[in-house]
């Protein structure tokens, strides 16, 4: 099966913060969890890099904006590169290969009859690159709105409502969690859908429209296209392959954008719709959103990985934040529960695991089902049923869910071995079986916690004599040979007071 997995394109206009990593860690967890199905998938994530906003902050640095949009971009790349965040393309909307496909989009709109030529005079918030039909200040930024007057073109987004609403009521998967699904069929069904600006005459840096060179694109439809411009032309193989099973991954600040506006401009453009928009909530610090233009919030993902390492950061995050809601970060409490998680509950486990495998069987040992007693059956299941559970909380968008019955069940192989106590056992061949469904439930704990702490499920199936790249299918296979080696600690503890600023802060 072709999974297709995007990320938001990122404003290259500022650094990565954890606000953007949460986002691109979950994408990079369903990738990593759809491969264990042998799906085949792509991640693509990127920056996007037109607009005025973007234009403003090149201009005040004094910075040739695509120097300087090239710089942003690179820090993007090097931050998933740093923080071990795996994507498969990485589109920037500055490439010449995207601002084809962005005109030859735009062209199909327009074929269809959608786009009109008028005049825009209203407010407009630049930080969000949104147009606003009231108010003096935008609600996310704070800050007052701009009044715009100039020549546009407009889409045709009115004509879309009633598609828009009868695709989403028939689609229940189409949004989610299903809050957010509510939250766009109200807005369609109780607000009034103006048709939409999309090209601006008073900034230059942007795709110019075909046809008329003195208007850009607007920069959300530039920036949306680019989930088609990564894979090739718009009737590329690639484009007919991928795109029917695209799930955007996205924060509840743009959920409007990808819910109302990119399906209207997709069933205009004739192509088909994405399977499914996850959106997520906000990290906040001491109650507010974490975003580059409140330098208060900002906590430097690096920072925190050097501290927590990349997996730390990861399970953290996935297992913390219920999805779809907003979380205050809370860095004691990173500390606290990554070291219950991962000192206390899984480094100890296997630490002890293998000590014990080394101490009584040094060179390995074979073992049966055949010497299975009912309790120890118990355990096997158990990790049988974490997998259904998982399977059942990540197609259900329960990635914290799905991350807690991951750690509970290292937490259940611990209390098997709490309660055989291996250590007090005489016989050697109960010894052998007890230590063998060890095994077998790390074994399967590897697979049930790969898209979660991918690097430390790699050493554990080492330090278990396990190779390659696991599959969810070998979750209950049996395997004979037992055989171990140590390992360096899964996760040193981490004591103390950690220092999460950024550098200069
Ligand atoms: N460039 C647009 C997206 C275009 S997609 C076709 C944009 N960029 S952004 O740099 O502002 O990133 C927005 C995304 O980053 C959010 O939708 C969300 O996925 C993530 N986050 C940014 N701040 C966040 C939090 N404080 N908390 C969680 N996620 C947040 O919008």
């Amino acid at each position: 099966m072709k999974r297709y997995l995007t990320t938001p394109i990122y404003y290259a206009n500022g650094a990565p913060h954890l606000g953007h990593v949460y986002t691109t860690l979950v994408a990079d967890c369903y990738r990593h969890y759809y491969r264990l199905a042998d799906d085949d998938v792509m991640l693509i994530t990127g920056t996007d890099e037109h607009g005025q906003k973007i234009e403003r902050t090149a201009l005040a640095r004094g910075i040739p904006i695509d120097a300087f949009v090239r710089e942003r971009s690179d820090e993007f790349r090097r931050t998933w590169r740093a923080l071990g965040i795996g994507f498969d393309r990485f589109e920037r909307t500055t490439g010449d290969a995207h601002k084809m496909v962005a005109r030859a989009f735009w062209q199909k709109l327009a074929e269809r009859g959608d786009i009109y030529k008028g005049r825009y005079d209203g407010l407009y918030c630049v930080e969000c690159e949104q147009y606003f039909a009231s108010g003096d200040e935008c609600p996310v930024h704070r800050r007052p709105l701009e009044l715009f007057s100039e020549p546009t073109w407009f889409f045709r987004l009115s004509a879309y409502r009633e598609r828009l609403i009868e695709y989403i009521r028939s689609h229940a998967e189409f949004i989610r969690p299903a809050p957010r699904r509510n939250e766009v069929l109200s807005l369609l069904e109780n607000d009034v859908l103006n048709d939409l600006s999309i090209s601006r005459t008073s900034t230059r840096w942007g795709v110019p429209v075909p046809g008329d060179d003195e208007h850009v694109m607007y920069v959300w439809i530039d920036a949306l296209v680019s989930y088609l411009s990564a894979l090739g032309d718009l009737d590329s193989v690639a484009v007919n392959e991928y795109w029917p099973g695209a799930i955007h991954f996205i924060g509840k600040d743009i959920l409007v954008f990808h819910g109302i506006y990119w399906p209207a401009f997709l069933m205009s453009a004739g192509l088909p719709l994405p399977e499914s928009i996850i959106v997520n909530g906000w990290l906040t610090v001491e109650g507010r959103k974490i975003s580059k233009s409140d330098p208060r919030t900002i906590v430097d993902p690096v920072t925190v990985a050097q501290t927590v390492g990349n997996d730390g950061l990861r399970l953290y995050f996935l297992k913390t934040v219920t999805f779809g809601r907003d979380l205050d970060f809370d860095r004691t409490h990173l500390v606290r529960s990554l070291n219950a998680d991962l000192a206390n509950n899984l480094g100890n486990l296997v630490s002890r695991f293998i000590a014990l495998v080394e101490k009584h069987f040094p060179g390995g040992f074979e073992c049966s089902a055949a010497s299975l007693a009912p309790g120890d059956r118990g355990l096997l299941n158990k990790l049988r049923e974490s997998a259904t559970t998982i399977e059942n909380a990540m197609a259900g968008v329960g990635v914290a869910q799905a991350a807690r019955c991951f750690i509970d069940s290292a937490a259940a192989i611990n209390a098997y071995i709490q309660e055989k106590e291996p250590w007090r056992i005489d016989d050697p061949e109960r010894l052998r079986t007890v230590l063998w469904v060890v095994h077998q439930a790390l074994s399967d704990l590897t697979v049930l916690g790969w898209c979660f702490v991918p690097r430390i499920m790699k050493t554990v199936r080492e330090g278990l004599g396990l190779t390659g790249t696991p599959r969810w299918s070998d979750i209950g296979v049996f395997r004979r040979n037992v055989r171990v080696s140590r390992i360096p600690a899964v996760f040193p503890r981490i004591e103390g007071e950690v220092d999460l600023k950024p550098a200069g802060h």
